[in-house]
């Protein structure tokens, strides 16, 4: 039992998870979605666990019919949904793909029905009637949407909301489509209509405020039975509720049970992000980049010794797929750094570790962030540079390049006494040469290229360049390599060679 305000209530054992990052998370501004991209992203929502993938609005477009169409074509075990406008010839697009669930809508606020639909509520009544008939004699499931629900006169929602029950709709929606309303109201809302239809109710909740995932949690409180959310909150505007935040607070805050797996929650919206192009803030709760992340020597002294003295503690990293990191900064002190180095292989002394604290604190004070590269390259000038194992030599290499040919290129690559040979195709020679070389030695093991940085260090055509590679084994272990070479390949060939000797140098270690 929780306390919410004067009131007493008995949260649900289990809430429903409906997603709509393919619909209104698309409708995000700035992104647009390919069938491919859409597929991605339903196929791992569906691995996430949500009950419910709203793929998109089939009457929008003819591509966004196809995608939801094949997304349903899938066969998922996450039920596939279909938005339309409670219009026949939107539904009758939802019905041509097939879905589990067709959700149809109409605004219900007096603004929206002045400046949008301009009807009368009688005729708004009937609209919403023949509608739900409409999709249920057609043998599929309804959910039904009053748009702008938490701005509509609680009579005529309450009206509204039975004649769809009356019709028979499976599930109804409340949206607080312009992020309007707060914790209380939205309880207030749901509480009133809870009392008044027994349909499993839905709520959707727009964050023009902030308050979509407070909003989300009230209404369930409430007695609502389902959340529509969207990976990293995207939507309209602000956005929608977070259903990364929604379903954590549920779970380890209310003990509230859904069918999502959490520790999918990190790469879900990876993936989401590099699809959609929408970076996180670093600060994002549960999934963004600092969420568990600690810089302040405060922090990290505490941290080191017990994570709960400045995380939450009831929702560790690994519960939501994330990783704890220690960050070096103008912040950092002597055991954030020292776990930072040790987890880079480098056993420094007390004195040494005092330096290299020195030096990212003088850094940090020029406005320096401090990367893991600058942090290796902070260490081997303090303990000379580390003598490079020669696991892994460039035999021969040969690029070939122009304006009718693929660029390509081979490599002869000796790993300890072995020796590897094999070529591979790229955007240009530089590209090529990388991938040639990481196609040979993933017989060894696969060594990703996290990051590529080059620099002319004087002008001219024979400028100096300056290659940094930042390479990541699959253990997760990074390190990175340098060259200087007139020839930007020459040097970008050298670099990864360099990067890769040092992995499995680290490896070793
Ligand atoms: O915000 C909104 O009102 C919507 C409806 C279509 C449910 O997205
Ligand atoms: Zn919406």
């Amino acid at each position: 039992m929780f306390t919410f305000y004067t009131e007493k209530f008995s949260p649900p054992n289990y809430v429903r998870i409906f997603d709509t990052t393919l619909r209104d998370g698309e409708q995000t501004p700035g992104v647009a979605l390919n069938v491919e991209q859409k597929i991605l992203i339903a196929k791992q929502l569906n691995k996430l666990g949500v009950d419910i993938i709203e793929a998109g609005f089939p009457a929008a477009t003819k591509g966004e019919k196809e995608a939801v169409k094949s997304i349903k074509a899938l066969g998922l075990s996450s039920k596939i949904c279909a938005l339309s406008r409670c219009k026949k010839e939107d539904i009758d697009a939802a019905i041509d793909c097939d879905v589990d669930i067709i959700h149809i809508f109409i605004p219900t606020s007096d603004i929206q029905i002045k400046y949008t639909i301009k009807k009368s509520k009688e005729e708004i009544l009937n609209i919403v009637y023949e509608s739900v008939k409409y999709v249920k004699e057609h043998g599929f499931k309804c959910l039904f949407s009053a748009m702008d629900a938490t701005r509509t006169d609680l009579n005529f929602l309450i009206n509204v909301f039975k004649t769809a029950e009356e019709a028979g709709t499976d599930y109804i929606n409340i949206p607080d489509t312009v992020g309007i309303a707060t914790p209380e109201k939205m309880f207030e809302i749901v509480k009133t209509i809870r009392k008044n239809v027994k349909t499993p109710i839905d709520v959707h909740c727009h964050n023009d405020l902030g308050l979509a995932v407070a909003n989300s949690i009230a209404s369930v409180l409430a007695g609502a039975d389902g959340v529509q959310v969207t990976v990293n909150g995207l939507g309209e505007r602000a956005g929608n509720a977070s259903l990364e935040q929604v379903v954590t607070i549920l779970k380890y805050i209310y003990g509230i049970k859904t069918n999502v797996k959490t520790e999918y929650l990190y790469e879900t919206s990876k993936l989401v992000e590099r699809l959609t192009g929408v970076k996180l803030m670093p600060n994002y709760p549960i999934v963004g980049e600092n969420a568990f992340s600690h810089e302040s020597g405060i922090h990290t002294h505490g941290v080191v010794q017990k994570p709960e003295t400045f995380e939450p503690g009831i929702i560790k990293p690994e519960m939501v797929g994330h990783k704890r990191r220690i960050v070096a900064g103008k912040h950092s002190g002597t055991h954030g750094l020292e776990k930072i180095l040790k987890e880079m292989g480098y056993e420094l002394s007390k004195e040494q570790i005092r330096i290299v604290v020195d030096r990212v604190k003088e850094l940090g004070d020029k406005g320096k962030r401090v990367t893991e590269a600058d942090l290796q390259a902070i260490v081997e000038d303090l303990i000379g540079r580390i003598q490079d194992k020669k696991i892994v030599e460039l035999e021969e290499l040969a690029v070939m390049t122009g304006n009718k040919v693929i660029p390509t290129a081979s490599v002869k690559i000796k790993f300890k006494d072995k020796i590897l040979i094999g070529s591979d195709t790229g955007v240009g020679p530089v590209d090529a040469a990388i991938k040639a070389i990481r196609s040979v030695i993933k017989e060894i093991e696969d060594i990703k290229l996290v990051e590529y940085r080059l620099e002319a260090i004087s002008g001219g055509s024979d400028a100096l360049a300056s290659v940094t590679v930042i390479l990541e084994d699959s253990r997760g272990i990074k390190a990175t390599g340098r060259a200087v070479r007139e020839d930007i390949v020459m040097a970008s060939v050298e670099a990864m060679i360099q990067g890769i000797n040092r992995i499995f140098a680290l490896r070793e270690r």
